[in-house]
């Protein structure tokens, strides 16, 4: 089959990989230039483990090709557009004006029996909203919703191998069954191997990746606000969530106390969603994901709060080794990273901050070129008078508390990510802060 790819980031750059790797014949479109280029060469322009084998791979064998020029799309069977949709500047909702300019500038590229897939996270209503956009440009395109549960870091697995397919379909049965048949052409060998597929409207498609990112956001939040309390009390979140985590109802995935969630998902979509609803005059239903995202920013202010306690009250002019600065580990993606905010803050309480990370230390420096960078962790810790985790990446987790305590001016440590077990920290000397720890 041949398909487009209709922004080619975080998202849009695996999916194109993804259904090249599936047998199609694939081409990836953005109007970034230099991502363009990167890409075509077989290069990812960001860090996703398996991304560059399969690139290399399918690049090689003309499989797969990039282009900036929307004319390219031309002749395709299914068109995703898988474009951002970020916050709104001085507001919480959706910016939709990436998804709208897309879609209009390849609509004139499509022809009757064509699929335009939105992939992209939006507010609920939009794909109606946007299916009279498709119908008015006369081509006779049809438009499906098809939103994408992909995890940073294991995207490329999550593309090949997702846990579930959701395919919203126009209301009118004709084009329900150009939309569906199209798109099982696309996951034909991923549906083969029994991967459930749920087929539905195009509201409910919007909804369940909302709802979903909505879950586990209050999920992540409920077990920090349990540290909040724990903190008052003297209570382990720690203990707490495994004791609770046994029950097969609640399970223990996603209860991790911590500094919190981040990157470009999660904070932007439960916004969006509380301002959505809010429109629809529903906002007392999801009134709870701003405490929600409450718990989550005071989190990050409590790992601040930690470092200067352990300073004594004076960060000023004091050594602050941050380990990590993506939002999450195997990734190299600092939107809304509570990593970065940290080290953002403390900065700007005039610590000496030396920030770090294996990926991530580019993506950061043009968001905040005023932090001191370090390429390596040798030379972030170098006489740090606190040591702060942030960003749990294997070569922070499994630090040797003995080693880290010879390269530093004092031993202290925030373990923002809960990872470290303390008694072995504080048996090496160190005085230890987790969330929610005693
Ligand atoms: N990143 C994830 O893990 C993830 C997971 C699931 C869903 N999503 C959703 O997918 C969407 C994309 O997210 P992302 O993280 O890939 O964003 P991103 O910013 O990494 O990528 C968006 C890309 O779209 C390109 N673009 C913008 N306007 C364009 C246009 N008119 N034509 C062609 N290309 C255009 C940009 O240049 C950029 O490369 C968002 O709605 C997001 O919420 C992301």
């Amino acid at each position: 089959m041949r398909i487009s790819v209709i922004g080619c980031g975080y998202l849009g750059a695996v999916h194109a990989a993804a259904m090249a790797e599936l047998g199609h014949e694939v081409v990836g479109i953005d109007v970034d230039e230099r991502k363009v280029a990167s890409l075509t060469r077989g290069e990812a322009p960001f860090f996703e483990p398996g991304l560059p084998e399969l690139l290399t791979t399918h690049v090689a064998s003309r499989r797969l090709r990039f282009s900036t020029d929307m004319a390219d799309a031309a002749g395709s069977g299914i068109h995703f557009v898988a474009v951002g949709t970020p916050q709104t500047k001085g507001g919480n909702a959706a910016d939709m004006t990436y998804v709208d300019a897309a879609i209009t500038a390849l609509l004139p590229h499509t022809s009757a029996g064509e699929v335009v897939v939105g992939k992209s996270t939006v507010p609920v209503g939009s794909a109606a909203r946007l299916a009279g956009l498709v119908e008015a440009a006369g081509t006779g395109a049809v438009l499906a919703w098809n939103p994408e549960f992909l995890r940073e870091g294991w995207a490329v697995k999550d593309s090949l191998t997702p846990d579930r397919l959701v395919f919203g379909l126009p209301p009118e049965p004709e084009r329900a069954e150009v939309a569906e048949s199209a798109l099982r052409d696309a996951y034909g060998p991923v549906i083969g191997t029994g991967i459930p597929l749920v087929v539905t409207d195009f509201a409910t498609a919007e909804l369940v990746k909302v709802a979903a990112n909505a879950f586990l956001a209050t999920k992540i939040s409920f077990i920090n606000a349990m540290a909040e309390i724990a903190e008052a009390t003297g209570a382990d979140v720690t203990q707490l969530a495994d004791a609770i985590g046994h029950d097969a109802r609640i399970g223990r995935r996603f209860l991790g106390a911590g500094v919190g969630f981040g990157g470009g998902c999660l904070p932007k979509d439960i916004r969006a969603f509380t301002a959505r609803a809010e429109e629809l005059g529903r906002g007392e239903s999801v009134a709870f994901l701003k405490e929600v995202d409450a718990i989550n920013l005071r989190r990050r202010q409590k790992v601040v709060d930690h470092v200067v306690d352990l300073l004594g009250g004076e960060p000023n002019g004091k050594n602050v080794a941050v380990l990590g600065l993506a939002f999450k580990p195997h990734s190299d993606d600092v939107r809304d990273s509570p990593a970065l905010d940290v080290a953002v803050r403390l900065k700007g309480l005039g610590a000496n901050v030396r920030a770090t990370d294996p990926e991530a230390i580019a993506n950061s420096r043009a968001l905040h070129p005023q932090l001191d960078y370090r390429a390596t962790l040798t030379d972030a810790v170098a006489d740090a008078d606190v040591v702060v985790m942030v960003t749990e990446w294997d070569e922070y987790r499994y630090l040797d508390p003995m080693e880290l305590g010879a390269l530093v001016a004092a031993r202290n440590v925030v373990d923002a990510r809960n990872s470290y077990d303390p008694a072995r920290w504080r048996a090496a000397g160190w005085t230890y802060r987790g969330l929610g720890r005693r």
